[in-house]
């Protein structure tokens, strides 16, 4: 990371499909809220996706994580994925590349219901549905440990490695009890298979109960993701924090998402603690409406949103959180969620609502 204060330079990579009309409209946004506040804020641009992939056979060109990690404060991304590359090889090298050696070891998801209309739970409004998931983002089922025996053949086997080191774990656990104590929240879930999973959630269990008794005053508690995946639908207001290993943090977010407005909605943050993080929409690149210009940029906003927080700059990114509050209120928003509008207009909306209203957070 570069800098602090009131200048930050931040690399962008719009990525495939969708991500190249969601991210303009961000920067769009993000231009509006830091001009008042006299702050700089500088894009740099990457090509990294599939044209360039196809084009030039590369996905993270050399150099690349090194050059983000010294001379860039954050990174906005888009999303990857392309019919024309059905490996999805640029995809892993690029964004699973960036998270495990930019070693960005949490994966922050924000679930919060902006407004009653867009949750299908029944009786759930606003103030019932607000709760963070940080996913372990750098082990598990992710890391590409594994291979094939007698592949293709009937007696073939399929063997993929769960990798749970005692610094990760403890790392993750010990943010979310972190985040929990310094936003004033009062109770943290962890969750994991570990009547199942004898060893690898053996080593989550004792780390958990170590690390919970350094934070007394925070109300801690265990679910195996069977029973939280349940109790997040049957009643979300039990949750202020929940912690949780890569895999069931990458399904649990999803369904928060879906209960909150979908995946159009949902923003996230691949971080480390004072080092250069990214921050990025859940969705991917959604193809089948790529080129349409109606994708959904909220996710993106907010994903901005997530990275002023991570800059220090707290007004700005309580104004965007309130300007997509108040597109929502005012149903000015794309087809995924019952609008008419297109991707351009609702970003100018946002821009123009930042403008009216420079620092306004509900
Ligand atoms: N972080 C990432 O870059 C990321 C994440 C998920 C998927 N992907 C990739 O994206 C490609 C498509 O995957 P998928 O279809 O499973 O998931 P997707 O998120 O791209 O799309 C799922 C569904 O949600 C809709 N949708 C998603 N985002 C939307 C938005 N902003 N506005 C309106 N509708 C939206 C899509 O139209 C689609 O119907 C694949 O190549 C996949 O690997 C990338």
């Amino acid at each position: 990371m570069r800098r602090g204060g009131k200048a930050a330079r931040i690399a962008v990579i719009p990525g495939d499909g969708i991500g190249k009309e969601v991210i303009p409209e961000a920067i769009k946004v993000l231009r509006a809220v830091v001009a008042p506040a006299r702050r700089q804020m500088e894009f740099v641009e990457f090509d990294w996706g599939a044209d360039k992939y196809l084009r030039e056979g590369v996905s993270l060109p050399a150099g690349a994580v090194e050059m983000l990690r010294d001379e860039y404060d954050a990174i906005l991304f888009g999303a990857l994925g392309d019919p024309r590359v059905p490996s999805n090889q640029h995809a892993a090298d690029i964004l699973l590349g960036l998270r495990f050696k930019l070693d960005l070891y949490v994966n922050a998801r924000p679930v919060e219901l902006l407004h009653d209309r867009y949750t299908p739970l029944r009786q759930r409004t606003e103030g019932d549905i607000r709760f963070m998931v940080f996913r372990e983002n750098t082990e598990g089922l992710y890391v590409g440990i594994g291979g094939f025996f007698k592949k293709g053949t009937p007696d073939e086997i399929a063997v993929q490695e769960d990798v749970n080191s005692r610094k990760g774990v403890e790392r993750i656990i010990r943010y979310a009890f972190d985040y929990t104590r310094s936003n004033g929240l009062k109770r943290v879930c962890m969750s994991d298979k570990s009547n199942a999973m004898t060893f690898a959630h053996d080593l989550w269990q004792r780390v958990f109960k170590e690390v919970r008794q350094e934070y007394p005053e925070i109300d801690s508690r265990h679910l195996y993701i069977d029973t939280l995946s349940m109790e997040v639908v049957r009643d979300p207001r039990q949750f202020d924090v929940i912690v949780t290993c890569n895999l069931f943090g990458d399904i649990i977010s999803d369904l928060g998402a879906q209960i909150a407005g979908g995946l159009g909605l949902a923003p996230s943050g691949n971080i480390h603690p004072g080092q250069v993080s990214l921050f990025e929409p859940v969705h991917g690149s959604a193809p089948n409406i790529a080129g349409k210009a109606t994708a959904n940029p909220f996710g993106a906003v907010l994903a901005s949103e997530m990275m002023l927080g991570f800059l220090g700059w707290n007004t700005e990114a309580a104004t965007l959180h309130s300007a997509v509050k108040a597109a929502l209120r005012e149903k000015f928003v794309t087809p995924d969620l019952g609008g008419e509008h297109g991707t351009i207009s609702v970003g100018d909306w946002l821009t123009e609502w930042v403008g009216k209203n420079p620092s306004a957070a509900t």
